[in-house]
């Protein structure tokens, strides 16, 4: 084996595609997550390597944070979160505790056992700052604490807080924030996975609201790469760093994209988020990465195009019948 790895969260959709891509190359991968994901296709994609080892646990858990990281690995990446707006605004208050409890017990277990640490976080700890492309330190701009989506970006904002009081004192750790991923094995509730497999089931896609908002796309393949070059960097311990595509979209635009690669010609519904969310929700209107950070301290950027990494995608789920039979229903 090359090295050994811990993926916290390890069974979701960056953590199988970062697993995947470690244990192809030869390295062993602890993956800890819920329980229930130890009969899951991703963890089963997993386990048809030597190198794979599943825990199933709760990183609220502390014990169980400790055993799971008792022994050697060349880094840790913390990925446990609850993701997806229907998800965190289902249990807000679960979210939080993950994102809070979960990411200090990862902090203070690596502190005291001196392990690497790379910690994913998001291009939502900037909120609705009006003035994109953002840097790694522009300010964070955010509505009520009445309204629940912020309760995602600032409880991952305070788990930056945390690791960053922590590295003076020799925390070894990283901070990623990832820009709009996708790819195979995502689940189908996000604008890419989602009008992807409706438009592969021959349905009609969603536009939600006026399909203007933009985002930069980034494919999953992209993000590993980011991933590990932070993890195999020493200099960019201590740092946080955006990791996205440079090309701004506009969500009507990517699903042009995603019915041309799949020949779907269905009028594209409108999803009024307004309606199915109330107050509790507010859209970002563009989200857009300055990462020229990364790019000089690690060399790396996104080179996948978005029609390239959609047909990949594509490729994958015709492949894979379990994905595409998954609910995507928006709440
Ligand atoms: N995918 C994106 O575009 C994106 C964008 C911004 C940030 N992120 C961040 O990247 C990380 C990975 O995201 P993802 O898209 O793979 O999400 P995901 O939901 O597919 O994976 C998260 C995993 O964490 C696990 N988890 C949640 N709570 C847990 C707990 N208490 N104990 C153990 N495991 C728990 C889940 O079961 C899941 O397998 C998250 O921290 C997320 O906030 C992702």
């Amino acid at each position: 084996m090359r090295g050994t790895y811990a993926i916290i969260g390890g069974a979701g959709f960056v953590g199988t595609n970062l697993a995947l891509a470690l244990l192809a190359r030869g390295d062993a991968v602890s993956c800890l997550d819920h329980p229930g994901a130890a009969e899951s296709p991703n963890v089963t994609a997993m386990q048809a390597y030597p190198g794979f080892r599943f825990v199933g646990g709760d990183v609220c858990d502390a014990t169980c944070v400790r055993d799971f990281l008792d022994g050697e690995f060349d880094a840790v990446f913390h990925l446990a979160s609850v993701v997806g707006v229907r998800n965190y605004l289902r249990d807000p208050m679960r979210l939080i505790e993950v994102n809070i409890t979960g990411t200090r017990n990862v902090a203070q277990i690596c502190a005291a056992r001196d392990l690497r640490l790379v910690f994913t976080s998001t291009s939502e700890v900037l909120g609705r700052n009006p003035d994109a492309p953002w840097a790694e330190d522009a300010d964070r701009v955010y509505g009520a604490p009445t309204v629940d989506r912020w309760a995602y970006g600032t409880s991952k904002g305070l788990a930056e807080h945390m690791l960053n009081a922590m590295v003076p004192d020799g925390l070894r750790a990283s901070i990623v924030r990832f820009f709009n991923v996708y790819g195979p094995y995502q689940q189908p509730y996000f604008v890419v996975s989602k009008s992807l497999q409706h438009a592969m089931r021959g349905e009609a896609p969603l536009v939600y609201d006026s399909g203007k908002q933009t985002r930069c796309f980034t494919y999953i393949g992209d993000a590993v790469e980011a991933c590990l070059a932070i993890a195999a960097t020493r200099a960019t311990i201590g740092g946080t760093y955006h990791i996205g595509s440079r090309f701004e979209w506009t969500i009507a635009d990517i699903i042009a994209v995603i019915q041309r690669v799949t020949g779907n010609t269905h009028a594209a519904e409108r999803f009024d988020t307004g309606y199915a969310y109330g107050t509790r929700y507010e859209d970002i209107e563009r989200r857009v990465p300055d990462v020229s950070k990364i790019q000089r301290d690690t060399g790396w950027t996104a080179r996948t195009d978005v029609e390239t990494g959609i047909r990949r995608f594509r490729d994958w789920a015709y492949q894979n019948a379990w994905w595409m039979n998954l609910d995507n229903r928006v709440v």
